[in-house]
């Protein structure tokens, strides 16, 4: 299998690296073979060649069989240009629909609440990934004066979110998940979040044993304060996943754990880190590698290697529970020390042939 690595800017460098670190190290164990490709995508390559995606960058991303990147991200690119277009545009033109983001607690440790246990803490959010306020309908007219206008229009087809929430549920169903909640802003939004309304209705009597629930999303992100015990499956917008997935990762233990898939079932599809490519740790050896490992681990995952996948997961939350990670969890280990200590946790628990 061929994988193309797009590290990007700033500490995603760093945490890929580690990533395929892990990825080496299960493959070993379990005689699995890919090979890697690095893409220089980054804010660097766009300012020395005037490119962020080469013309055919896309359609050469979905020759791979899935796609590992970084963070993307540099106070020389104050517009983020390259960023659109690398991230989005890849979330965009590959149609990778399902953001999905495991919230998951490691350690008792790790959790900003108080009194809660990894137990309490075990969801997972389906972010809307082509649509929503993300869309890039809209403009700007009289930049500069005192009559400005901006305008960013929500974008909420009827297949569109059709498609995410089936695949919540289906997703629900698969692993044995009672509880699917669906969080919009259809009080102040009818129109646009109408159609969340409409599509939920239609869709959760095709699932009779899973318990829908609507929440909204103000409530929601009150509820995940107060109790997040009380959600297996988390289903919303684009704009609301981005927010409710990076409070997600506080519960979890901070942006540095919290990772991401980017999917279109059955095509190439897109891994990374939920955090962002945070500029003044770069190249510090210091970034939290986790978030990129358990982004690999749902890679494996989605290309079918399983127990590879679980191995990734079982030797990251080894290596929480013993404290053996980066200061932003309560470690003293450097990025590369942390990932050398998780491939070795991966290379020891050699299943029993
Ligand atoms: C994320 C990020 C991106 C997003 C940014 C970098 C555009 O915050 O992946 O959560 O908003 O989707
Ligand atoms: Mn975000």
């Amino acid at each position: 299998m061929r994988i193309a690595i797009v590290p990007g800017d700033g500490v995603g460098v760093e945490v890929t690296a580690e990533a395929v670190k892990a990825i080496r190290a299960a493959s070993e164990v379990f005689s699995l073979r890919f090979e890697y490709e690095s893409l220089p995508w980054s804010a660097s390559h766009y300012l020395r060649t005037g490119v962020t995606v080469p013309p055919d960058g896309y359609v050469l991303l979905s020759e791979f069989d899935a796609v590992l990147m970084g963070a993307f991200g540099d106070p020389r690119v104050p517009d983020h240009r390259h960023a659109r277009d690398i991230l989005l545009g890849t979330r965009f033109e590959l149609d990778l629909f399902v953001n999905q983001r495991p919230v998951r607690l490691m350690d008792a440790r790790l959790c900003p609440l108080k009194d809660r246990s990894p137990s309490d803490v075990d969801f997972v959010v389906f972010r809307e990934n082509t649509e929503g306020v993300y869309a890039g309908i809209g403009g700007r007219v009289h930049v500069g004066t005192e009559w400005e206008v901006g305008v960013q229009e929500d974008l909420n087809t009827y297949a569109g979110v059709s498609r995410i929430v089936a695949h919540a549920f289906e997703y629900a169903r698969a692993h044995g998940l009672g509880r699917v909640c669906m969080a919009d802003k259809s009080n102040a939004m009818p129109e646009a979040h109408g159609v969340w309304q409409r599509v939920f209705r239609e869709t959760a009597p095709r699932f009779p044993g899973i318990d829908a629930r609507h929440l909204y999303i103000d409530a929601l992100a009150l509820a995940l304060v107060q109790d997040p015990s009380q959600f297996d499956v988390i289903v919303t917008n684009n704009l609301f996943g981005d927010i409710i997935t990076d409070l997600g990762a506080a519960l979890q233990g901070g942006l540095g754990v919290a990772a991401s898939a980017n999917l279109h079932p059955g095509r190439t599809s897109m891994f990374e880190p939920v955090h962002g490519s945070a500029p003044q740790l770069a190249g510090k050896n210091v970034a939290n590698p986790i978030g990129a490992i358990l982004s690999a681990a749902l890679m494996l995952d989605a290309l079918g290697h399983t127990k590879a996948a679980t191995a990734l997961e079982h030797a990251v939350s080894e290596s929480v529970r013993a404290g053996q990670g980066t200061p932003d969890i309560g470690g003293s280990l450097g990025t590369r020390e942390t990932g050398d200590w998780i491939a070795g946790a991966i290379t020891n628990a050699r299943p029993e042939i």
